[in-house]
């Protein structure tokens, strides 16, 4: 590192910060270029371990990461990103436009799902989903209520997926066209239904399941198999069975 171009970098951070996405770790920002982001700024104290990284977990990134990422004083990524990833890198990306996003929520036809967190309250389920919706190659993660999807704690457990699907809060009555299947345990058994691609598959909320207004709405109230006396799954394990019951990426 030359004390120029670590001084430059931390200025760069200063500045992108307020309203950029923060990518905390190794594997959030080999997702996030991966998936296209467009990357402000990228910091590590220890370059020489993320390269060794790269080569051993993601050989195809290696260029990108020597190329992108800065190494700065440990103190100064400290007081940047003070509870740091172990893996002591660190990168701020601009969010994926809103505009985009929506584009591709309402594009039709429509050959993969969309997930729809109905009032979320969890940011770490947030993120689980978005990973799951991201592997399963879904086309959008909608969430409503009061909880930004893209909050950092959501980015963090998400991995910096947020970049490989539509990641967008709506409003419930704005949600993207599209056949309502509401899961719920009070549902009709998942097992008989074939999912269609182009489904809008809404999930409760954690302390009070799917809401009245959406109830009404769907078309059909599902349910995943489960033994009596257990009240319910965990949100982001519900998500990851209906979308291994849709089929997943062919
Ligand atoms: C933790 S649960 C919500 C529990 C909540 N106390 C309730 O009364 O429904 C979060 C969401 O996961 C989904 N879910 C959990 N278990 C389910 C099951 N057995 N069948 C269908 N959906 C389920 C539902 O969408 C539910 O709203």
């Amino acid at each position: 590192m030359t004390d120029h171009e670590a001084a430059r970098a931390l200025r760069q951070w200063r500045e992108a910060a307020p309203d950029a996405v923060l990518l905390d770790g190794f594997h959030a920002l080999k997702h996030a270029l991966r998936f296209g982001a467009d990357i402000r700024c990228a910091i590590t104290s220890d370059k020489e371990s993320v390269l060794a990284l790269a080569a051993g977990l993601a050989e195809d990134m290696t260029g990108a990461f020597d190329d992108r990422v800065v190494e700065v004083p440990k103190e100064a990524l400290r007081e940047l990103v003070p509870k740091g990833h172990a893996t002591q890198v660190a990168a701020l990306a601009t969010r994926r436009a809103r505009v985009d996003n929506r584009q591709a929520l309402d594009r039709r036809p429509r050959s993969a799902p969309i997930v729809v967190l109905d009032n979320p309250r969890n940011l770490g389920n947030v993120g689980a989903v978005v990973r799951l919706a991201a592997g399963f190659g879904v086309t959008g993660v909608v969430t409503t209520g009061d909880l930004d999807p893209w909050h950092t704690n959501a980015v963090r457990a998400g991995a910096g997926l947020h970049y490989a699907t539509a990641v967008e809060h709506v409003d419930r009555d704005a949600l993207p066209a599209g056949p309502l299947y509401a899961l719920d345990p009070e549902g009709e058994d998942i097992r008989s239904v074939v999912l269609p691609d182009d489904a809008l598959l809404a999930f409760g909320s954690e302390r009070h399941g799917i809401s009245p207004e959406l109830r009404g709405r769907a078309d059909r109230l599902l349910s995943l198999p489960m033994r009596p006396q257990v009240s319910s799954y965990n949100l982001a394990t519900s998500v990851a069975m209906t979308l291994f019951h849709w089929g997943g990426p062919r």
